[in-house]
């Protein structure tokens, strides 16, 4: 808890599978909340959602929802970001914003706590938090970066259906039940809910998601490439970025490969700078088959990182397996920490 203050928050998309996190966290009192104001779209205007006991009526968010409020986390979708977050602002908010909506926008900073707070001093109303898939990886990659440089990143994800949101988590349920019930599955969202065609995701991998752009990538991987250059302030790193989901609840798994800009670096040194890195946990043991999975990571907060080799033809090469909750530390817990940074930097 930090100083007297006390501020007025809003989360719109409170009933999502993101906005619940938020309100979870914000209930650890990472900051004093006076009031807070729980917004959706018209569906779920009426429910009530507890903070801190209490019962709180959700309201449809409009522009004119943001009088008095100090900071808005917006988690709703860029649509809804692109057309509300400037109407908090004018309100004299300060948005937090999950979308990817303004996250490659360059007068909004791109900010995961651990690796650039400092970029936080610049922001103009709006501030976004990375893709979850980015943001673990970058936890990841800064001390290294700091300490040996970093000249190319090639990562593969396996990622949770979470990051789908709640109803990509329902078909996985209804999916794995009609499997195993013998009948056919049927499939509305995944890959993509915008795309034209469909494909079960219970007992399958799917190597899209998001939509696909001209280059062949999907929208997911150059969120990643771009977002890790931005982050790292670094736009001549060669990221590479292949994307895939799996049949897993929750949190998601990434194969890193990385070359230093150093050479004569070892696997020690690599473990040494992840150990001492901030939010970071190493579970990296083969004798003892110790490494993280997606379970052991749900539900926590940090990044965990095993499985750290050197490559065997390439000097500067090391392999990486990177793991976290993508609705924590990949949504909910890092938007939280930035409003935490804002606050304790005197920027609200
Ligand atoms: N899940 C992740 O791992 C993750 C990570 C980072 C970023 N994000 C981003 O965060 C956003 C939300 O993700 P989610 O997983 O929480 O989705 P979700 O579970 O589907 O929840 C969506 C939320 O947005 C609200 N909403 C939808 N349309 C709205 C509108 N027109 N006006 C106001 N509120 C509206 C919904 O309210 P109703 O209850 O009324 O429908 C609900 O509260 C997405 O943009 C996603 O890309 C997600």
């Amino acid at each position: 808890m930090t100083g007297n203050k006390k501020y007025n928050i809003a989360i719109v998309g409170a009933t999502g599978a993101v906005g619940q996190k938020i309100i979870q966290y914000l209930e650890e009192e990472p900051f004093q909340v006076n009031n807070i104001k729980l917004l959706s779209s018209k569906r779920s205007a009426g429910t009530k959602v507890k903070f801190n006991g209490r019962e709180i009526v959700v309201e449809e968010a409009t522009p004119t929802s943001f009088k008095g409020i100090d900071i808005a986390f917006f988690s709703a979708g860029g649509s809804v970001s692109e057309k509300l977050a400037p109407e908090a602002v004018k309100s004299g908010a300060i948005v937090v914003d999950n979308t990817s909506a303004y996250r490659m926008d360059e007068n909004v900073p791109l900010v995961v706590p651990e690796v650039n707070a400092s970029d936080l001093k610049d922001h103009q109303g709006i501030i976004a938090n990375p893709n979850c898939s980015t943001i673990q990886m970058v936890v990841a990659l800064k001390p290294i970066q700091e300490a040996y440089g970093l000249s190319r990143v090639i990562v593969s994800t396996y990622q949770a259906v979470s990051g789908a949101g709640l109803d990509a988590q329902d078909e996985l349920k209804e999916q794995t039940k009609q499997y195993l019930n013998g009948e056919e599955m049927t499939a509305n969202i995944l890959p993509a809910g915008a795309d034209k065609k469909h494909y079960p995701i219970a007992f399958n991998a799917l190597p899209q998601i998001d939509v696909f752009e001209d280059n062949g990538y999907t929208k997911e991987e150059l969120k990643m490439i771009n977002e890790t250059k931005k982050i790292l302030h670094d736009p001549d790193l060669q990221v590479a970025a292949t994307c895939v989901r799996l049949p897993v609840f929750t949190s998601h798994s990434e194969s890193v490969y990385i070359e230093t800009k150093e050479s004569s670096v070892s696997v020690s040194d690599i473990r040494n700078v992840l150990e001492n890195g901030k939010g970071i946990v190493v579970e990296d043991d083969p004798s003892t088959q110790t490494y993280p999975t997606p379970l052991s990571a749900a539900e926590k907060k940090e990044v965990f990182v095993g499985r750290i080799r050197k490559d065997l033809d390439t000097d500067n090469g090391f392999h990486l397996w990177v793991v976290s909750d993508n609705l924590v530390k990949g949504a909910a817990w890092n938007t939280v920490q930035i409003a935490q940074a804002l606050v304790n930097n005197n920027l609200v």
